[in-house]
């Protein structure tokens, strides 16, 4: 089976970047990273792409969308991982790549995702409300946010001394498992779409 290139956007650190690294290293994911792609200068992640040898792109958040449909391209991505990434997608790169993007969120959609909802600010919102459990979840990307079907969840529980800190530690650590699980997933073409369930298949032996 030909390996997936995978273009992950990041924004921040870069720590679900190098878990996915990681994972391809050890052999467990059928696909390479082919770009690394940030809407900030600065971040970490940029760095760690380097340290890989990994091919790695600043794109300025106000023409955001055309630039990374022609990295995609020029890279050719088979498969968009959001790694952390921070801007809304346009619905004509959606479009594009539909059914092919992935994205992970640090919390047990429905619950606390959204416009707004983005790292610790989802912790905050968990720890506040005084839920009993949190967790991760890896997607497929639609045309709203954070609404698109769900492939992997995970639980992770939330102790009554939680601050958005310590429940971010405890959830980072799940979805460094989750994201690399379901992009290894759709790299062996065992996640198909039926409406809003993702369907997986039997590893073939
Ligand atoms: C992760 O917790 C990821 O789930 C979250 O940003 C963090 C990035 O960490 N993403 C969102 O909140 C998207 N809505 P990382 O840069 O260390 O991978």
């Amino acid at each position: 089976m030909r390996k997936i290139g995978i273009a992950v956007l990041v924004s921040g650190g870069g720590t679900n970047l190098q878990a996915l690294i990681d994972s391809i290293q050890k052999g467990e994911i059928n696909g390479e990273i082919v770009i690394v792609i940030s809407d900030r200068e600065n971040a970490y992640a940029l760095e760690r792409a380097r340290k890989h040898g990994i091919k790695s792109v600043y794109i300025h958040r106000n023409n955001c969308t055309e630039n990374l449909i022609s990295e995609l391209k020029e890279a050719n991505a088979g498969l968009v991982v959001l790694a952390g990434f921070l801007s809304i997608l346009d619905r004509e790169l959606i479009k594009a790549y539909e059914g092919r993007i992935i994205n992970i969120h640090p919390s047990l959609i429905p619950a606390f995702c959204g416009k707004g909802f983005y790292g610790e600010r989802v912790h905050k919102a968990a720890v506040e409300y005084g839920v009993k459990i949190s967790g991760a979840t890896a997607h497929f990307v639609d045309e709203g946010t954070d609404s698109g079907p769900v492939i992997l969840q995970e639980t992770v529980p939330v102790y009554a001394d939680d601050t958005a800190e310590t429940l971010a530690a405890r959830v980072l650590k799940v979805e460094h498992r989750l994201l690399p699980e379901a992009v290894g997933l759709f790299c062996e073409g065992r996640l198909r779409i039926e409406g809003r369930k993702v369907i997986i298949a039997e590893k073939e032996v």
